[in-house]
């Protein structure tokens, strides 16, 4: 398997290459929390730039670095770096190659990471961009759904803001790659953009489309839950007419299957009671912590360790 550089978007990934990420994650484990002492990347440093709040990804990075021996660079906020003085993406981004072996990058534009990557002397990891693509979340919803239910003959519900969900739109793509039969729930406003729904159609996925949960809560081996992405409506009006018709309770998931996982990326606001989070189904905790061994797998991979591990 050939080193990735810049990780944009998983959109081209082969299941090969999706496999091998999951497999290095499952090796990283004992890392992840602590049992295992890690200096493979010693004297690296990942720069950390986020131009929009994040908790998950910055941390879980953040931890995935320093689990492995290496150290962090944070811009901090926007306000109180150059870019407040108008410098611009592209300047910040060859003056942090200067300073990093590898960035990750979190930009409310779309397209942000692909062009900083042009830009930049060293790999580019696109930590969510606008309301593209997240693919570091993507490989870490895979490796859930494989520790938590299985990823051959899946069913999945993928439900919520699925316009505006980024890590929506990447998710599709990869799932694509494991002939997952593919049920989208969402208010008619906030349905898949027809280009993704096109390629998809393309790939000759298996898609159903709803705007009630109640049509596949049943038959689903994993619920998708995702927030209505308020920060990326043009119309606050819109926002509010949408806003509280998606919401998970534990009365309607009484009949779904026993062993039926609920996940969801995480920041939740309303989309799920917190009376969910004591039943088995939840696992949307055990996700975010997923998150740091799959992340500790994409920095090998893309700083060449993945042989040290
Ligand atoms: N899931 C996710 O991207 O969370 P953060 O916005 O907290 O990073």
């Amino acid at each position: 398997m050939r080193p990735m550089h810049h990780i944009i978007s998983t959109k081209e990934y082969t299941r090969e290459m999706f496999d091998n990420i999951l497999e290095l994650a499952e090796k990283l484990e004992p890392v992840a929390c602590g049992e295992i002492k890690s200096e493979i990347m010693a004297g690296k440093i990942l720069a950390l730039l986020f131009f929009e709040p994040s908790t998950r990804t910055r941390m879980s990075f953040e931890v995935a670095m320093l689990r492995l021996g290496g150290q962090i660079l944070n811009m901090g906020s926007v306000e109180a770096s150059s870019i407040a003085k108008g410098e611009s993406l592209a300047d910040t981004i060859r003056v942090i190659s200067q300073y990093a072996d590898a960035a990750i990058l979190r930009h409310p534009r779309e397209g942000a990471a692909l062009m900083a990557s042009e830009y930049s002397s060293i790999p580019i990891i696109n930590g969510g961009d606008g309301a593209g693509h997240h693919p570091t979340q993507t490989l870490l919803d895979l490796y859930t759904i494989k520790r938590e239910s299985h990823l051959d003959n899946l069913n999945i519900a993928l439900a919520g803001d699925l316009k505006y969900g980024r890590t929506i739109h990447s998710l599709c793509y990869a799932l694509s790659r494991y002939d997952a039969k593919i049920n989208l729930v969402s208010p008619p406003e906030l349905r898949l953009p027809d280009r993704i729904a096109e390629d998809l159609k393309m790939r000759k996925i298996d898609i159903t489309i709803t705007d009630n949960l109640e049509d596949v809560i049943e038959e689903v081996d994993v619920l998708y839950m995702t927030r209505i992405q308020k920060e990326r409506f043009p119309d606050p009006a819109e926002f509010t007419s949408v806003s509280a018709s998606m919401r998970i309770t534990r009365e309607m998931i009484q009949n779904a299957k026993p062993d039926m996982k609920i996940m969801h990326p995480l920041p939740r606001i309303s989309e799920i009671d917190p009376d969910v989070d004591a039943t088995p189904h939840a696992a949307y905790f055990e996700q975010a912590f997923y998150g740091v061994p799959v992340r500790m797998a994409i920095l090998c991979k893309v700083l060449g360790m993945e042989d040290k591990i």
